[in-house]
């Protein structure tokens, strides 16, 4: 199995989700494993709990700390630890836009109410109060928005007669424990999948101006131009010729360029096979951190190098504005 995805786990009380995680992580075919818990109480009862698991921990105080100094220690606490996502389970914090827009697409968070319903606090007595037939468990994708990001998953938990806001949270609690570590390893593992990553990309090279999709040697290929004399400005390249990528395919400007991203980022760039003769390079895209802004940029230069003239003027006019 390859490399499992290293998470950092941020509490503040309990643990009750970490510890579900942690556990769920010790199955042989988990795709993630803990690399470290943090809090900011240092006496934080899951911190024992991972201590006693072999889990590295950290703990700072935010009292008497700005926050984003407080942020940023525990930001580094956990890049030190190899931290590839940042997982939300019960922080009392709310995070700085920098820190959270630094983890963008990997930081996860779970909340106790069946979002978009009831974010903030209060949310058993809130769904109670208002009637509904369930509560739940939602997990989210963190941005700068509180409990606003892309919902993951959800479970639904019964409202029973006479519920009380402690009786239902402790049963979405058993809910909880279902759902994070599920989520979470879906997640962590669709990074390495190929249909989700084609999935990515065709939505970003269809956004481009005149641009469709044509099958080339096998594997799905984007076009700029007319369906008659269009011209390729990006592959999708699935494992092929014994390389372990997934992979897009896209243009360079020259040979050097090509052979000097190759030799100075050979964990984000590779030569591919027949095609980089004509320089083409491969941006590989089932890597921890892939920054799809980057893929997005790659993929409209290469657009740019192929499309025809009046598009790329359009393109260029509307950016003046
Ligand atoms: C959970 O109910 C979670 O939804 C919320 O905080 C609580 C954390 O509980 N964000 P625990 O510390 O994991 O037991």
């Amino acid at each position: 199995m390859a490399d499992k995805a290293k998470v950092a786990v941020f509490i503040s009380g309990r643990g009750s989700n970490m510890a579900a995680l942690l556990y769920a992580s010790f199955h042989a075919d988990s795709p993630y494993e803990l690399c470290l818990v943090a809090s900011n109480d240092t006496d934080a009862e899951g911190l024992k709990l991972a201590e006693a698991e072999g889990i590295a921990t950290y703990a700072l105080s935010h009292k008497g700390m700005a926050r984003s100094d407080h942020d940023a220690a525990m930001e580094t606490a956990a890049r030190e630890a190899g931290a590839e996502y940042i997982v939300l389970a019960g922080y009392m914090r709310i995070l700085t836009e920098g820190f959270v827009s630094s983890w963008e697409g990997r930081m996860l968070n779970i909340h106790p109410s069946l979002l978009p319903k009831y974010p903030g606090l209060d949310t058993h007595a809130r769904a109670i109060e208002a009637g509904d037939s369930h509560g739940g468990a939602s997990v989210h994708l963190v941005t700068a928005e509180l409990d606003a990001g892309e919902v993951l998953g959800a479970l639904p938990v019964a409202i029973r007669p006479g519920e009380t806001a402690d009786s239902l949270a402790e049963r979405v609690r058993f809910a909880e424990h279902q759902l994070y570590p599920k989520i979470l390893a879906d997640y962590v593992s669709r990074d390495g999948d190929a249909d989700f990553l084609l999935g990515k990309v065709r939505n970003l090279a269809l956004a481009l101006p005149e641009t469709h999709e044509r099958e080339s040697h096998g594997s799905p290929g984007w076009r700029v131009g007319s369906e008659k004399s269009g011209k390729y400005f990006a592959h999708f390249n699935d494992q092929h010729h014994g390389s372990e990528h997934v992979a897009v395919l896209v243009k360079t400007s020259s040979m050097d360029e090509l052979l000097g991203l190759v030799e100075t980022q050979p964990e984000v760039y590779f030569k591919p096979a027949y095609y980089g003769a004509s320089g083409w390079i491969g941006l590989i895209l089932n890597r921890p951190g892939l920054d799809w802004d980057n893929v997005a940029e790659w993929l409209e230069r290469s657009w740019r190098s192929v499309a025809p003239k009046r598009l790329t003027q359009l393109a260029s006019a509307a950016e003046e504005f």
